[in-house]
């Protein structure tokens, strides 16, 4: 029996109209444009603006814009899986939500949280199923409203984080196209380093929390940068030694948007020429689940089938990895 592979068939993306530009935050906090793009390769990022909105608002988008783009029918889709790390409610899930707005009337969903390697687990996730053969059709969402948990007098994170979302349709290929390997990893030595504080099980919400911004994301900049370095680069490096893969076989990086600094650390480490090197970081700064396939949507007319793509993340917990996919269609 031919083993069934899963191939991304079809992507979507939503990101929303208010652009919060560098020459903006420095009327916010003492910060300047220079620092914010040298540092960080960021120019604007996009804010999602208006009373009860929350990320499935994004995530809805990306998957209208995903199914009107590929004419697929969401009643024919059997799981939505929505990777967030700011669910629209601590409890209920926001995937199941989704799924019942875009017609997705015959799907479960759930939402899966790893910080900024929410999207890369979520594939392996999608991947399984489609590969077990008990499913034909996972919709992954990557989607966060970061601009929900990021303190705008901290000058060390809001610069960084935006709003967004991406979608990315798993189904089975019978060309052997579609994810090929992965490597996740986590290391609980990362939990002191990004994290909210506050809100959680271990310090739930009080005055005291609130009133000492203990709800927001902290973040110690430089430790998270150096272990993002070695250990993105690490695993997108055994994609390629693993694979039999040299530098020219790789056409695509698709690496989570945080740093430019460390996306080229990436890049250079797995040989790959910068052309190569998917990069939207200076509209969007980072969008944490999103970015991955925010970048899918904005290459999609670049992306040929066959094309050998290798996927990179690292984010809070710590949580990152890598994976080897095999892109399948031509747009
Ligand atoms: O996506 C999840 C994973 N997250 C990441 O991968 C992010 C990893 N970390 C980073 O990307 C970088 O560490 C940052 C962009 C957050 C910070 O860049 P850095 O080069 O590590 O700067 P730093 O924190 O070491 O700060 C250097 C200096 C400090 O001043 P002194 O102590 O040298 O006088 C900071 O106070 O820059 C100062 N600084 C700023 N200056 C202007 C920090 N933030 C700012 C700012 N504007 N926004």
């Amino acid at each position: 029996m031919t083993k069934i592979t899963a191939a991304i068939s079809a992507v979507g993306k939503y990101v929303p109209e208010y652009v919060l530009t560098n020459k903006e935050l420095e009327t916010m906090v003492e910060t300047n444009d220079e620092w914010i793009t040298s540092r960080t390769g960021i120019k604007e990022r996009r804010i999602l603006k208006g009373e009860g909105l929350g990320t499935s608002f994004m995530a809805i988008k990306a998957a209208e814009d995903l199914l009107q783009k590929s004419k697929t029918n969401p009643a024919e889709i059997d799981l939505v899986i929505v990777a967030t790390a700011t669910p629209d409610l601590p409890v209920a899930s926001t995937a199941s939500y989704v799924a019942s707005e875009i017609g997705a009337t015959n799907a479960f969903g759930y939402d899966l949280q790893a910080a900024c390697s929410s999207f890369l687990y979520g594939m392996s996730n999608a991947a399984s199923y489609i590969e077990s053969g008990r499913y034909t059709k996972v919709l992954l969402i990557g989607a966060d409203k970061m601009s929900s948990i990021v303190d705008y007098k901290d000058r060390a994170t809001c610069i960084i984080f935006g709003d967004g979302a991406g979608a990315a349709l798993f189904e089975p290929n019978n060309e052997g196209l579609g994810l090929q390997d992965e490597y996740l990893r986590s290391d609980g030595i990362g939990r002191d380093f990004l994290r909210i504080e506050a809100g959680g099980s271990i310090m739930p919400a009080t005055t005291q929390t609130i009133k000492e911004n203990k709800h927001f994301i902290y973040q110690e900049g430089k430790t998270v940068f150096k272990y993002a370095v070695s250990n993105m680069a690490d695993v997108a490096e055994k994609m390629l030694t693993r694979n039999h893969l040299k530098e020219e076989d790789i056409q695509w990086l698709a690496a989570h948007q945080a740093n430019k600094r460390i996306i080229e650390a990436t890049a250079n480490r797995v040989g790959v020429t910068s052309e190569k090197v998917m990069m939207n970081i200076h509209r969007y700064g980072n969008t944490t689940s999103a970015t991955i396939p925010l970048l899918l949507a904005d290459y999609e007319r670049q992306l040929k089938k066959g094309d050998n793509l290798i996927f990179a993340a690292f984010g809070g917990g710590f949580t990152w990895g890598a994976a080897f996919v095999k892109w399948a269609y031509n747009s």
